[in-house]
C-alpha cells in the first residue's frame, strides 16, 4: 500500500467545510422511519434516542475524507461513499419500468416521441400454431396507456451507458425526499455491489487503492493519523456511534456510565455485528433457551388447559372496594378485549358475594363493543353501574390521597415491603385474573395460530394458585442466586410513579407471580450457558422484560392488526396500569426468538462502563451524543434491566459497574451540567492528539444551548470548526409531540494557541467570518444548480447553523476577551440576572449570523432595521415561497429572530404543514408587542383591508395613522409590500396582488 502515513495530518476534513445536510436528514429521517427494521432496534426499542447510522456514517467519513481545493470533487466522492449521489439510486432499486420511464420523461418534455420509438420495443405474446410465443413490435409512444408495465423493453442494440443516461435523467426528475422514500436504505443492500461501481472515482480523487469502505477507512486513517482511525464514544447509550464506526472499519473504543447502555452497545458490536462464524452460535443459544424453558414450564404445568390448549396472554385487573356500595369492582379503563373479533369482558353481580363475575363474550355486536369501551376506571373516577344506579367515586379517595403542607401529597397505599410479591389480602389495591387468550392445542407448532379468549375456571385458579405457591416457596432463594431482583426502587422523577401509585418499594413488585417464576426460570437458563453465550442471551432477557411486566398494556387490534401485549418503554416512563397483559412464557420465549436476526460485520471493538470524565482512552476522533436538559433519563428507568442482571453478571460484563450511578449521570442544565460536560470534553481532548476531532451531537434548542456549548467547548480547549443541521425526526414521531427536533453537528478541534482580542476587534472579525461562510455556502448552491441539481445544496437552516458556527470559529479560537480567560469565565457559576459574557458574545454572534441572512429581494438595509418577528415573518414568507413546510424551520427561526410567541402569526403548526397566517387570517388582531407595532403589521393589515375592499384614500390613512414617522420610512413600506407581492404571488395570489397595489399607490402618493 503506498499511501503515506500522516501525510494528510494538518488537512481540513470535508466536513469542517462541507456537509449535504439536506440529503443527509433525508436519509436520516427515512431510517427513523424505518421503525423495528432499524438495524439496532432489533437489540432492544426501549432504548430510545439511537442516532441514525446514517448521520454516523457521515460523521465519520465527513471527518476522515480531506477538504480540498475543489469543494464540488469532494462534495461528489462524498455522496458517493454515502451512495447518495443520483447513479446510487439505480442500485438501491430505484428503478423505473420502460413504461415509467417513458411516461414520465415524455409528460415533462424530456423525451421525445422519436427517441420514444428509437429506444424500446413492444414485447407481446401471441399464439401461434397452439404455441404461446413472444414477438416484438415497434413502439409508438400512443400506445403508452394500454401496455402493461412489463410490455415495453429496450431494443437490444441500444447500449448501456445511454440506457442509463436516461435513467439517470428518470431518477433527477424526482425530489430527493421523493427519491429517498422509494429507494432501499443503503445499509439493506449487499455492500459489494452498492459500491463497486465508485472505486476508481474515488481512488482517483483521494490518491488511495480501496476496494471497500473498510479498506477505505484504513487508508484514510493511515493518511490522517498513521493508522486504522479509532473513533472513541464516550456516551455510547444505544451504541450507534461505536457499531456504524465499526462497520465502516474503524477501531471503537465506546463506554458509557450506565451498565445497561454498555450491554447494548456490546450487543451492537458483538451480536449484530458477530463475525460469520458465530452467527450460528448465537442463533443456536437462543434455540436452546427457548427450548430449555418449555420444557421447564411445560413439566410445572401452569399454561396448558386440561384440553393441551396453551396459553400465549394473561389479562389482569386492579380490583377495589367501593366506599359507597361496600361492592369489590374490577378496574379497567375498557372492558373491550378483541377489537377485531368484538370480544368483550362483562361485569355480572354476584350479590351473595358483593362482587363481580366477569364473562367473557365473543362476536358481540358494535354497539355492546362500544358500551364495554366504557370502562370501570375513566378521567381518575371508579364508575360502575349496579341495579340501575351508577356510582362514581373519586379514585385519589379511595387511595386515600392528602395534600401536605409542603405541597406534595400521599395516600393510604400500602408500601409493599420486600417479601411481598402480590397484594395482601387487606390491601387496597387487588390484582385479579379475568380472561386467558389460549392457543388451540391444534395450532401450537403451527406457524399460524389460531387463539380463543375465555373466562377464568377453577382448573386456571387452582393453576394461578399454584405458582403463586411456587413463588411464595422460593422468591427469597431465587433473590439470594441473584435470579429474581432485591433492588429497592430508588425515589426518582420517573421511578417515583410505582411507588406512589401503587406502594411498589422493590422491583420485582413490578412483576406478578407468574412473570417472576417465567422470567425467574429464563434467568436460571440463561446462567446456565457459556460465558459468550449469556452476554447475548442477557440482551434477549431484556427484551424479554421490556414485554413482561405489571407495565404492560393490552391492545385490543384494529383493523389489520390482532391484538397484543404492548411493551413496557412504548414511552420513556414506568406507567402503571389498573388493567394489564401477561404474556404467557411460551409467548416471551417466542417472542425473543422472533427478534428480526440482523447481521452486519463489524471491526469489533471495547466497551468500558466509566464516566466521561475518567476516559483514558487515546482516540484520534471522538464523535458523541452527549445527554442534555430534555433528555431521556437513562439513568433512572434502565434500573428496571439493571436490578436483573447486576447480581450475576457474565464475565464479559462483570468489570462493569452494575449500578445506573444516577449521581454521576449528566444531567439537567445549568452550572453543573456545563461543569461536568466540560470536564468530560476536557478529558477526551487530553487523549486525543493535537490533530485530532471532535463531533459532538446535540439537540437545537435555541441559543442558550448554544451559549452552554460555547462555553463546555471554551472551558475544554476545543473550538469550533464548523456546524450542521440535520432534521432527524420522522412526522410520525412528531405527531406524539407535535414538535421538530433536530441534531446539531458540531464540529471541533484543540484550541492549540493562546490568543487574546477585544470584544471591538471581534465584532468586526465575527462580521467578517459570518459573510465569509455564507458567501461560500450560497456559492455552492450556485454552483450546484448551474451543474443540474434541482435542489439547493444548503437551505436556509442550514446557512443560519453555519453563520453560528463561523462566528464560534471566530470566538472559540481566543482565550481570552477583554482579558477575561474564557475557558474560567465559562465554568464559573452564573447568578440570576448577572452578567454572562459567554451567553452575550453567544447573543451577538447569533445575531450577526441572522443579520447576514438577508432574504432574497430585500435591501440590506432595510433588513437591519426590521424587528425580530418582523424578520421572522419575512424570512419565513420567503421559505414558504420555496415550498418547504416545517414546523422546526419557524421553530428555529423564531429563537434565532427571539419571537417567543411566533404562534400567535402561524396559521398552521402543524408539524409538517406549518404555515403563516396570510394578512387576511390575520384580520384585525395581532397589534400588540413589537410584532403588532411593526411598520410589517401595518402593512399587512392594510393588505387586509384592500382585500375586504376598503378604499384605498382610507387604507393609506389607516397606515400613516399605524406607522410612527410615516414619511421617513415610506421607502421601507413601498419595499415590505413589494417583498409580499413577490413571496405570496403563488401561495396567495389575491394578497399579492393587493400589495402591488399598495405599494404603487405608496410610490405615487403626493406628498406635502
Ligand atoms: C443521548 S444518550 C447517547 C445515545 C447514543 N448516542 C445512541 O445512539 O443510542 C447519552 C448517554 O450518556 C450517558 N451518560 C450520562 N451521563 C454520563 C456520564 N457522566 N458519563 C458517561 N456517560 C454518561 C447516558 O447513560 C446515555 O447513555
Amino acid at each position: 500500500m503506498s499511501v503515506e502515513p500522516f501525510a494528510w495530518r494538518d488537512r481540513p476534513s470535508l466536513i469542517e467545510h462541507l456537509l449535504p445536510a439536506q440529503k443527509i436528514s433525508a436519509e436520516a429521517q427515512k431510517e427513523r422511519k424505518a421503525g423495528a427494521g432499524q438495524t439496532l432496534t432489533a437489540l432492544g426499542s426501549y432504548w430510545k434516542g439511537r442516532k441514525p447510522l446514517i448521520l454516523v456514517k457521515a460523521c465519520v467519513l465527513g471527518a476522515l475524507l480531506p477538504a480540498t481545493d475543489d469543494p464540488e470533487a469532494d462534495l461528489s466522492v462524498f455522496e458517493k461513499l454515502m451512495a447518495i449521489d443520483d447513479e446510487a439510486f439505480l442500485r438501491r432499486e430505484f428503478l423505473p419500468s420502460c413504461v415509467d420511464l417513458v411516461k414520465r420523461l415524455h409528460s415533462r418534455r424530456e423525451m421525445s416521441v422519436e427517441d420514444a420509438g428509437r429506444l424500446f420495443e413492444i414485447r407481446r405474446r401471441t399464439v401461434v400454431e397452439d404455441k404461446t410465443v413472444w414477438v416484438l413490435e415497434p413502439f409508438s409512444i400512443g400506445e403508452i396507456e394500454n401496455l402493461g408495465r412489463r410490455a415495453l423493453q429496450w431494443k437490444e442494440s441500444i447500449t448501456d451507458p445511454e440506457r442509463h443516461a436516461w435513467q439517470l435523467r428518470w431518477i433527477q426528475s424526482f425530489t430527493y425526499l421523493e427519491r429517498v422514500s422509494a429507494a432501499k436504505r443503503p445499509e439493506e443492500l449487499n455492500q459489494e455491489p452498492l459500491f463497486e461501481p465508485i472505486w476508481s472515482q474515488v481512488n482517483t480523487h483521494l490518491g488511495t487503492q480501496a476496494g471497500s469502505l473498510p479498506e477505505l477507512v484504513e487508508q484514510l486513517g493511515i493518511l490522517r493519523f498513521g493508522h486504522r482511525p479509532r473513533v472513541g464514544d464516550t456516551f455510547c447509550g444505544g451504541g450507534s456511534i461505536p457499531f456504524e464506526a465499526a462497520r465502516l472499519g474503524c477501531n471503537v473504543y465506546a463506554s458509557d456510565l450506565n451498565p445497561i447502555a454498555c450491554m447494548l452497545t456490546w450487543g451492537a458490536l458483538n451480536v449484530i455485528g458477530a463475525p460469520e462464524v458465530e452467527r450460528p452460535e448465537i442463533e443456536s443459544a437462543q434455540a436452546a433457551l427457548g427450548a430449555a424453558v418449555d420444557r421447564e414450564i411445560t413439566e410445572l404445568d401452569i399454561e396448558h388447559d386440561r384440553d393441551g390448549n396453551r396459553a400465549k396472554a394473561y389479562l389482569y385487573c386492579s380490583e377495589i372496594k367501593c366506599p359507597q356500595t361496600g361492592w369489590v369492582v374490577p378496574l379497567a379503563p375498557s372492558w373491550v378485549i378483541s377489537r377485531t373479533r368484538n370480544v368483550i369482558a362483562r361485569l355480572v353481580p354476584d350479590r351473595t358475594r358483593q362482587r363481580f363475575a366477569i364473562e367473557i363474550l365473543a362476536g358481540v355486536s358494535a354497539k355492546e363493543l362500544e358500551e364495554a369501551n366504557n370502562g370501570t376506571i375513566r378521567d381518575g373516577e371508579v364508575i360502575y353501574t349496579l341495579d340501575g344506579e351508577t356510582y362514581r367515586t373519586d379514585f385519589k379517595t379511595i387511595r386515600g390521597d392528602t395534600r401536605l403542607p409542603g405541597g406534595q401529597t400521599e395516600n393510604k397505599l400500602r408500601l409493599w415491603e420486600k417479601t411481598d410479591f402480590m397484594p395482601r389480602p387487606d390491601d387496597i389495591l387487588q390484582d385479579r385474573l379475568y380472561c386467558i387468550q389460549w392457543i388451540t392445542r391444534e395450532t401450537l407448532n403451527k406457524g399460524r395460530q389460531v387463539t380463543f379468549f375465555a373466562g377464568i375456571t377453577d382448573q386456571d385458579l387452582e393453576r394461578e394458585q399454584k405458582v403463586e405457591d411456587l413463588v411464595r416457596e422460593n422468591l427469597p432463594c431465587w433473590q439470594a442466586e441473584g435470579l429474581v431482583p432485591d433492588m429497592p426502587i430508588e425515589t426518582g422523577e420517573k421511578t417515583d410513579e410505582p411507588i406512589r401509585t401503587r406502594g411498589w418499594t422493590y422491583w420485582h413488585h413490578l412483576f406478578n407471580p407468574r412473570q417472576l417464576l417465567g422470567l425467574c426460570v429464563l434467568r436460571r437458563a440463561i446462567s446456565r450457558d457459556t460465558e459468550f453465550r449469556q452476554a447475548a442471551l442477557l440482551v434477549s432477557l431484556c427484551i424479554a422484560l421490556d414485554n413482561c411486566s405489571k407495565l404492560c398494556s393490552w391492545n385490543t387490534g384494529h383493523p389489520g392488526s390482532g391484538e397484543y401485549t404492548a411493551h413496557v418503554f412504548y414511552n420513556q416512563a414506568l406507567n402503571t396500569l389498573f388493567s394489564y397483559s401477561a404474556r404467557s412464557v411460551d409467548h416471551i420465549c417466542k417472542t425473543i426468538l422472533a427478534e428480526k436476526k440482523r447481521f452486519a460485520q463489524c471491526f469489533g471493538g471495547t466497551v468500558r462502563s466509566l464516566p466521561a470524565n475518567r476516559t483514558t482512552q487515546p482516540v484520534d476522533l471522538g464523535i458523541t451524543d452527549p445527554p442534555y436538559a430534555d433528555a431521556v433519563t437513562y439513568h433512572e428507568i434502565t434500573e428496571y434491566f439493571i436490578a436483573w442482571i447486576r447480581t450475576r453478571p457474565p464475565a464479559i460484563f462483570s468489570d462493569w459497574l452494575w449500578d445506573s450511578r444516577r449521581p454521576l449521570a449528566i444531567k439537567g442544565s445549568g452550572d453543573d451540567f456545563r461543569k461536568e460536560m466540560t470536564a468530560a470534553y476536557a478529558a477526551m481532548s487530553a487523549y486525543m492528539p493535537d490533530y485530532g476531532l471532535q463531533v459532538v451531537m446535540f439537540t437545537h434548542q435555541d441559543a442558550s444551548v448554544w451559549a452552554d456549548m460555547a462555553a463546555i467547548v471554551w472551558g475544554a480547549g476545543l473550538q469550533v470548526a464548523a456546524a450542521w443541521y440535520i432534521a432527524t425526526e420522522t412526522s410520525s414521531e412528531l405527531k406524539k409531540g407535535g414538535y421538530v427536533q433536530g441534531t446539531v453537528l458540531l464540529i471541533l478541534r484543540k484550541r492549540l494557541q493562546q490568543q487574546s482580542a477585544y470584544r471591538d476587534e471581534l465584532v468586526q472579525e465575527v462580521r467578517a467570518e459570518v459573510a465569509r461562510q455564507i458567501e461560500t455556502m450560497t456559492g455552492l448552491n450556485q454552483l450546484a444548480k448551474g451543474s443540474g441539481r434541482s435542489e439547493n445544496l444548503f437551505e436556509d437552516q442550514d446557512l443560519q447553523m453555519a453563520g453560528y458556527a463561523a462566528a464560534l470559529r471566530i470566538l472559540t479560537a481566543y482565550s481570552r476577551i477583554d482579558g477575561q480567560d474564557m475557558a474560567a469565565e465559562a465554568l464559573r457559576p452564573r447568578q440570576p440576572g448577572s452578567s454572562d459574557t459567554v451567553k452575550e458574545i453567544i447573543d451577538f454572534a447569533v445575531q450577526v449570523a441572522n443579520e447576514y441572512l438577508v432574504p432574497e429581494g430585500i435591501a440590506r438595509g432595510l433588513w437591519e432595521r426590521l424587528s425580530g418577528p418582523e424578520r421572522f415573518y419575512i424570512r419565513m414568507l420567503d421559505i414558504e415561497a420555496g415550498g418547504a413546510k416545517k414546523l422546526d424551520n419557524y421553530q428555529n427561526f423564531a429563537k434565532a429572530f427571539r419571537y417567543g410567541d411566533y404562534t400567535a402569526v402561524m396559521g398552521s403548526t402543524k408539524p409538517t404543514d406549518a404555515r403563516l397566517k396570510t394578512a387576511l387570517e390575520l384580520k384585525r388582531a395581532e397589534f400588540e408587542g413589537e410584532f403588532g407595532k411593526s411598520p410589517l403589521r401595518a402593512v399587512l393589515f392594510a393588505l387586509y383591508e384592500l382585500q375586504r375592499e376598503v378604499d384605498i384614500d382610507e387604507v393609506i390613512s389607516h397606515l400613516r395613522d399605524l406607522v410612527p414617522g410615516y414619511l421617513t420610512r415610506r421607502e421601507d413600506l413601498i419595499e415590505l409590500a413589494s417583498a409580499v407581492a413577490a413571496k405570496r404571488e403563488i401561495k396567495a395570489p389575491a394578497e399579492a396582488q393587493a400589495a402591488r397595489i399598495l405599494f404603487s399607490r405608496i410610490r405615487n402618493e403626493r406628498l406635502g
